[in-house]
């Protein structure tokens, strides 16, 4: 079986590589009949196909994925339901956290360590941990004691990989939280290091490493983390965030991107601007957003789409977002009062921040979505995972599940983008996550759309963690897959300097043609806002082949910090639309 499907497989590229000669005819041919058949998700395997490139100059040939991914089931409890989830840099653990309110998860604090107080005057204590470190391999499980409340938090990594947490409920919501990748490291808190209270609001890197935070409930303003240690008392008035305060908000965790020139394209509602974290004014206005809102608690799901870079790149850098499904601007007073869950937004809406008059352009979904995640993967699609076809953000505030991830390929031709993958066993509502991984799989966990651990409800606490293998991990193409020779690779790079990556691949046209080199920094992922994820594509001046199947590739590091703010990403080669395994490299 496996074996005949090979053969097919092999026959197909065959035959589409001498239609490719024509690319006309390819381009009419194959993207529809790929479209036709998006819709099933069974176990059915298709011969591959290559497509030509989109629609882009330069675009690697990528191979065309049928198989609709595979999932497993990682860990039966994960301790904490992930509310807040990043991937670590270097150690390769995924950092989970809840709320210390609910006083109860699933697993205690380490014998040893006291127990959080969490009323001073009675000395009531809590000793079950609400913040977990979960190697992605073993599985294994380490708890760290937490004092301020993380819930509905925000958060971002340094230049050195220390994971910084900001906001969160009650004592938590003006709090600053430091906890770095060293074995025995443990939680550093700072109650007052905010200015403002910031409970519902969005981190995001700037050029230089550090961050701002934006908005909340409440304070529809923004402000900059301080150094460790050091409290901040400046707060910046936001006219987006005071314009686009509904009645039931709607502009909470806003997105906040960065784009290539080094401002903050921030989006609010249904309005977005581009502001300068320098002068902090307001550089232009993009065009507004009909059809509903999306932000909490109408969430939609956004991406900042992969930055193409060259050896010598253009002074101006496209920047894509694409902002996806999302809420009516009463759907959330709906379901609160009248337990009406009205249809969540079915469209996709993407945008080139760059240009000089830019305009939404929409795309439909197979399905309409609220509070899904986007997980940009190491080879450049995104996929749209988790969330409810019916309702908000909110407890209890969502209906109908949706099991099917989608995948978005950015470069394919306007409406033939998405396609349907396969349905996972378990639902992810309010509160779960998705983290793209090393490996390219992406691990989902969290759903809890009570306020509690519950599970004698309509949609229980999740405590399961999974794994999604998405198509490009087809077993059938598993010999496409290039392997990063570690010691031949550099764990640091400069910006806009040439750098070597050595890499084990068994084809005979491991060319620049065929061949992507990406960066992926890892986001902090919560209530469907990927806060920092951000792809990048490095300029390929050459690939030279060595001894057996060993590739020289040489490429060009970022050009600058507002391309990519130092820190940690990982670094993968992709060949035909197959990732290697991300190794972490560092860029300053
Ligand atoms: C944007 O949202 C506001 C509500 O905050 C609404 O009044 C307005 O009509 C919306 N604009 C568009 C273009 O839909």
């Amino acid at each position: 079986m496996r074996a005949s499907i090979r053969h097919i497989w092999k026959l197909s590229v065959i035959v589409l590589l001498a239609v490719y000669t024509q690319p006309s005819f390819a381009e009419e041919k194959a993207c529809p009949a790929d479209h036709a058949g998006s819709s099933e998700t069974g176990s059915r395997r298709e011969a591959a196909e290559i497509i030509p490139p989109g629609n882009g100059v330069g675009v690697p040939q990528v191979t065309e994925m049928n198989w609709p991914g595979k999932w497993e089931l990682f860990l039966k409890n994960s301790g904490v339901s992930a509310m807040h989830a990043i991937l670590m840099p270097n150690n390769n653990k995924v950092q989970f956290y809840d709320a210390t309110i609910w006083r109860i998860s699933k697993i205690k604090l380490p014998p040893g360590t006291p127990c959080h107080v969490y009323d001073q005057k009675t000395n009531a204590i809590d000793c079950w941990a609400h913040s977990v470190l979960v190697d992605i391999e073993t599985g294994d499980i380490r708890p760290l004691l937490l004092s301020t409340d993380t819930w509905c938090s925000s958060g971002g990594l340094t230049v050195d990989g220390t994971l910084v947490s900001t906001g969160g409920f009650q004592g938590g919501a003006n709090t600053a939280r430091y906890l770095s990748t060293c074995a025995n490291c443990v939680w550093r808190e700072y109650p007052k290091a905010l200015a403002a209270r910031r409970w519902y609001s969005t981190q995001a890197t700037l050029p230089d490493g550090t961050f701002i935070v934006v908005g909340g409930r409440d304070a529809l303003n923004y402000e900059y983390i301080l150094p460790e240690g050091v409290d901040n008392k400046k707060l910046y008035d936001s006219k987006l965030l005071r314009d686009t305060d509904d009645p039931t908000e709607n502009n909470l965790y806003p997105f906040v991107w960065l784009n290539t020139d080094g401002n903050l394209f921030m989006f609010a509602n249904n309005r977005s601007i581009l502001l300068s974290p320098k002068t902090n004014k307001v550089i232009r206005e993009y065009p507004q957003l009909p059809g509903g809102c999306r932000n909490y608690p109408g969430s939609a799901s956004s991406a900042l789409l992969p930055i193409r870079l060259e050896v010598e790149n253009p002074p101006v850098i496209p920047a894509d977002v694409i902002i996806c499904g999302g809420a009516r601007q009463d759907a959330f007073y709906r379901a609160e009062t009248k337990k009406i869950y009205e249809p969540a937004l079915k469209d996709c809406q993407r945008i080139s921040l760059n240009e000089r008059n830019p305009v939404w352009i929409a795309e439909a979904m197979p399905t309409p979505r609220v509070m899904s995640d986007a997980v940009l993967l190491p080879n450049g699609e995104l996929i749209i995972i988790n969330g409810v076809k019916r309702g908000t953000s909110g407890w209890g505030n969502g209906r109908d599940p949706i099991f099917a991830p989608i995948m978005y390929t950015p470069n394919k031709p306007l409406g033939q983008r998405f396609r349907e993958l396969a349905p996972s066993p378990i639902a992810r509502v309010y509160h779960s996550i998705a983290v793209a991984l090393p490996d390219g799989k992406v691990l989902v966990g969290g759903s809890n759309t009570n306020d509690g651990y519950k599970y004698d409800v309509m949609f229980p606490t999740e405590v399961r963690l999974q794994k999604y293998s998405p198509p490009y991990l087809d077993p059938a193409l598993a010999n496409l897959r290039p392997a990063i020779v570690t010691t031949a690779t550099p764990k640091q790079i400069k910006y806009g300097a040439r750098f070597d990556i050595r890499i084990a691949l068994n084809q005979n046209d491991v060319t620049k043609e065929n061949v992507l080199v990406t960066m992926l920094a890892p986001p902090f992922t919560t209530h469907a806002v990927s806060m920092n994820m951000r792809l990048l594509m490095l300029g390929i001046f050459d690939i030279k082949k060595e001894v057996r199947d060993l590739h020289q590739i040489h490429a060009v590091a970022p050009p600058s910090g507002n391309v990519a703010p130092p820190g940690y990403y990982l670094l993968s080669v992709v060949y035909k639309g197959v990732p290697s395994v991300g190794v972490w490299i560092q860029i300053v």
